[in-house]
């Protein structure tokens, strides 16, 4: 019988999940299926008990359903623990596992596909919200030289870093610093990722002109449009990538979760990039 799986979000139908999981499936011949399912905003656990009960074996969960996801899981794994958000879920005999594989995804496509070695490196996280939140252990474990997380609203990223510093059972090389976008004059970095949503408002980031160092790497987690962010990095020269490769990479990562197989992505990060 063909194992089913599907993806939870509201909105869910501009979901590139289903495509990018019947391309891993061909790739590697396992015999299952995946469909986006939209749920009521308030409905998601409902939605996702039903799935499992259907005989569902995982589901991925996006936009706003991470948390909720986080609260349905019986066990989780130790970045999603800290991540405080889960997008896979597995569904088995003995419950319901979540898992968090954002931060890796964005990892992987980072060194993998995009060549850039995190180690090392002088890091700034643009954002405090779910999305940043999600990145930034795996980021830590990586050993960046420095990272240093700013957002709108000082007091959040402050806090943020103050959490991951205090790690319990977790001797981090870097301890991350927070602060508001005015503690980044005369800073600059190798690596620069928005985890900001302020790409889906076309709104600027106020980064001062030298925050892009030499030959850094801007990295924006949205994908499928051209951002201010993209825009002002590559004004003065960086090197600029969308989270196109960080999506698939994710997506890799849980179906590993669920399969035990890693499909290799480079030829469905092409076929997502085709017009
Ligand atoms: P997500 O799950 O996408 O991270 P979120 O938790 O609502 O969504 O967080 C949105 C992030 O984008 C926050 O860091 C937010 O900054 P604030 O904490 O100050 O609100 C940031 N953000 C959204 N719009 C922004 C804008 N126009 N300029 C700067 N930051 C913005």
């Amino acid at each position: 019988m063909t194992d089913r799986y599907a993806v939870f979000g509201n909105p869910v139908s501009h979901s590139k999940s289903p495509r990018i999981h019947a391309l891993f499936a061909r790739q590697t011949g396992e015999d299952m299926s995946y469909e986006a399912l939209l749920a009521p905003t308030d409905g998601f656990v409902a939605a996702a008990r039903a799935f499992a009960s259907a005989g569902g074996r995982g589901a991925n969960v996006t936009v706003p359903f991470k948390e909720e996801a986080w609260r349905l899981a019986d066990r989780r794994s130790p970045r999603a623990e800290v991540a405080g958000a889960v997008n896979t879920l597995e569904f088995g005999p003995d419950g319901i596992f979540g898992d968090n594989t954002d931060g890796a995804g964005l990892v992987r496509d980072l060194k993998s596909n995009l060549g850039c070695d995190v180690a090392g490196r002088r890091v700034l996280l643009l954002g405090a919200g779910g999305a940043a939140r999600g990145v930034v252990l795996p980021l830590l474990l990586e050993g960046p030289e420095e990272l240093f997380i700013a957002n709108r609203s000082a007091e959040k990223a402050a806090r943020l870093a103050v959490e991951f510093a205090r790690l319990p059972g977790c001797a981090l090389p870097v301890k991350p610093q927070g602060g508001g976008f005015g503690e980044l004059a005369g800073a600059s970095y190798d690596l620069i990722i928005n985890a900001t949503s302020a790409g889906l408002q076309d709104a600027r980031l106020p980064l001062p002109l030298g925050i892009f160092a030499a030959g850094s790497l801007a990295y924006e987690m949205l994908y499928g449009r051209d951002t201010p962010f993209m825009a002002q990095a590559r004004a003065v020269g960086a090197r600029v990538a969308d989270g196109l490769g960080m999506l698939v990479e994710q997506a890799a990562e849980a179906f590993f979760v669920w399969r035990g197989k890693r499909p290799e992505t480079g030829p469905v990060i092409a076929a997502l990039r085709q017009p």
